[in-house]
């Protein structure tokens, strides 16, 4: 079995090389030129140079494999058109790259995202069959490429998955929240009060795994999380628990954190690097529910995660500190 795996330098896409190679596939993975390659470093992958942007690119990269993981993807841009290129686009890309280059394709992962679905407006749990109404440019770009995905179905073997929001190993974005609780800060957005969905890497690795072998879910999207409903504070208790920290709960009005997402946007303007916290980020933040149902993939895909968040936010802090990032 051999396999394309685009975004294997990110955080999710290393730890699927990683797996993948663990079960004995032979991995491909398309890398930019200026990509970091260090949670790559030493496996043995066959590395092809594209970019999402650009299809002539990608044909080398998706000739003879039998599967395509598609996991490049942007969360974090300076311009909002940085994710309809790269998201949108890219996906369409690829999709066409996949039929004018390999006609024998058994199969076609798409890692799309809860924020292409939006937050669950009636207070349960959201279903693939809701209707989306993505809040951020991300959220809006990741469900066009599920509809440029959706449109080819019948042309090829592909399915979507909707991870919410992921942790682990090798993650930057949960990390900050991990951060100002080492530090014994508690950000207490709207009180806390939010409802959200999260998963542990590992538990997205399974499901990805499920997803490239079944033969009957082609054209469907599986939400993805641990399975739980959690408050934000709660979150909150629950890593600082996991870390031994005893944090003082610091309440952060809507006002200010627009205030300090605008403000990192002027200065990611300024260096040329994408901010950790924009506006399309925040508007994702302050809605009041996030939760998916994953009825659905546990039905068809036979997934079952394995990781409580207390024990996924032991072994993520464990790591941060074993590689000295906390
Ligand atoms: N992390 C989450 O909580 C989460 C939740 C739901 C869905 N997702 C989705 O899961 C996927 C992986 O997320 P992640 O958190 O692992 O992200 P990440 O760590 O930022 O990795 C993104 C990957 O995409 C690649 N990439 C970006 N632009 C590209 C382009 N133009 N052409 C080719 N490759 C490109 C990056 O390559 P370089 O090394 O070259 O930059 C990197 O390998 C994304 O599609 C994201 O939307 C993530």
């Amino acid at each position: 079995m051999k396999a394309l795996v685009t975004g294997g330098t990110g955080f999710i896409g290393s730890h699927l090389v990683e797996a993948l190679l663990h079960r004995g596939v032979q991995v491909r993975c398309l890398v930019r030129k200026r990509s970091d390659l260090s949670w790559l470093e030493g496996l043995p992958v066959e590395m092809v140079h594209g970019d999402c942007h650009d299809r002539v690119s990608l044909a080398e990269a998706v000739k003879g494999v039998d599967q395509v993981f598609h996991l490049a993807g942007v969360t974090k841009a300076i311009e909002e058109k940085t994710y309809f290129e790269v998201n949108a686009l890219g996906t369409e890309n690829l999709i066409h790259a996949c039929l004018e280059n390999n006609p024998h394709l058994q199969k076609f992962v798409y890692l799309s995202s809860q924020a292409a679905a939006g937050p669950c407006q009636n207070g349960g749990r959201k279903k693939e069959s809701d209707r989306c109404e993505p809040v951020s440019a991300y959220g809006h770009s990741k469900r066009m490429a599920e509809e440029f995905a959706l449109a080819h179905a019948h042309e090829i073997p592909l399915l979507i998955l909707r991870p919410c929001a992921v942790y682990g190993p090798r993650d930057r974005d949960i990390y900050a929240f991990f951060k100002l609780l080492s530090k014994r800060v508690k950000p207490c957005l709207l009180g806390g009060e939010q409802h959200i969905s999260l998963c542990y890497v590992q538990d997205i690795i399974q499901a990805i795994l499920l997803a490239s072998e079944t033969e009957e879910s082609n054209g469907r999207i599986f939400f993805l999380s641990d399975g739980q409903d959690y408050r934000l504070d709660e979150v909150g208790d629950i890593f600082a628990e996991a870390m031994g920290v005893n944090p003082l709960c610091i309440r952060v009005p809507e006002w200010m954190i627009f205030g300090i997402a605008s403000f990192s946007e002027y200065i990611s303007r300024i260096s040329g690097k994408p901010p950790l916290l924009n506006r399309g980020k925040v508007e994702e933040m302050i809605q009041k529910n996030w939760v998916c149902d994953i009825t659905q993939a546990r039905t068809l895909l036979g997934f079952r995660p394995q990781y409580s968040l207390s024990e996924g936010a032991k072994l993520t802090y464990e790591w941060y500190r074993k590689e000295k990032w906390l």
